[in-house]
């Protein structure tokens, strides 16, 4: 595997991959990689000639008082876990490389980035889709990958990737989850003992409602009351936002409403202690009904 910091090398090494007939795939991560990084470092080993992985802690997508300073930091287990997961390249990019002075050209998608995740934080999907867009130009890649647990961030990508023409495929992956459920995610080292005791009950609560649904139960009301009751939020978890919404575009659903069929997203953020955790259960469309 071959380790790189700064992005005109890594582009250079792309480059002569894709010269030489290379089907290349890229994971973008900011680093402090886990079980469910690997999982889509292991699908694009599976599906590509050469895998690379970026590691950059992308400063723009974080907002005012948000936990860019806190993120955790992994370098050299970073590097151990792209290893083992038959990673071609990993590289390294500095802010300053990322985002020189006089940088001032952004990436904004529209409706689709509105609501959830950028109701809640409002600058954050300009900072992933500029980034993601600057990465997918530096690597050029056939596939990306993305994980589902972060489901608006990879509608949001695989937006802008048909919009700008970008000609990769977007491929997302299934969130992989601790045996209680909780989804893996680079905050959860965040959580104390207590903390991580409550933080399951985000993924109890989302199958609870999904399960609700699956029974016939169409009224958004009830499947968000649901939702509540199993969440029991408290001063130890907090809501950010619950909501139901189209899984397709994301808006929400005429007359409070599922119709029979409909793909379905079921999402929740909520604050356990300081650290805010996000998860969500999709309901694919039945085109059968
Ligand atoms: O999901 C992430 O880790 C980040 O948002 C990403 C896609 C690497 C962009 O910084």
């Amino acid at each position: 595997m071959r380790v790189i910091e700064g992005l005109e090398e890594a582009a250079g090494l792309c480059d002569r991959w894709r010269a030489a007939g290379l089907g290349v795939g890229l994971v973008p991560t900011m680093g402090a990689l886990h079980e469910g990084h690997a999982s889509l470092l292991r699908r694009a080993r599976a599906e590509c000639d050469r895998v690379a992985a970026s590691i950059f802690v992308n400063p723009t997508q974080f907002g005012p008082g948000e936990d860019l300073a806190a993120y955790p930091r992994t370098r050299d287990a970073d590097v151990a876990l792209c290893e083992g997961a038959g990673v071609d390249l990993a590289f390294f990019a500095r802010a300053e490389e990322v985002y020189p002075e006089g940088f001032q050209t952004w990436v904004t998608v529209e409706h689709i980035a509105r609501p959830l995740c950028g109701a809640s934080r409002p600058v954050h999907f300009r900072g992933v889709a500029t980034v993601v867009t600057q990465l997918l130009a530096i690597v050029r890649p056939h596939r990306a990958y993305f994980g589902a647990k972060d489901y608006q961030q990879s509608r949001v990508v695989a937006r802008l990737a048909r919009d700008l023409h970008l000609g990769v495929e977007i491929r997302v992956c299934d969130a992989v989850r601790e045996p209680d459920g909780l989804a893996m995610s680079s905050r959860n080292r965040h959580l104390s003992l207590p903390e991580r005791a409550v933080a399951p009950r985000i993924y109890r609560a989302l199958v609870a409602a999904r399960d609700l649904v699956l029974t016939g139960e169409a009224r958004v009301g009830r499947v968000l009351e649901r939702l509540h009751e199993v969440l029991e939020p408290g001063p130890e978890l907090r809501i950010d936002y619950a909501e139901v919404r189209d899984a397709e575009d994301l808006r929400e659903l005429p007359g409070g409403r599922i119709a029979r069929g409909a793909g379905v997203l079921i999402a929740v953020a909520a604050f356990v202690g300081n650290t805010r955790l996000i998860d969500n259960v999709v309901i694919p469309p039945d085109p059968r009904a």
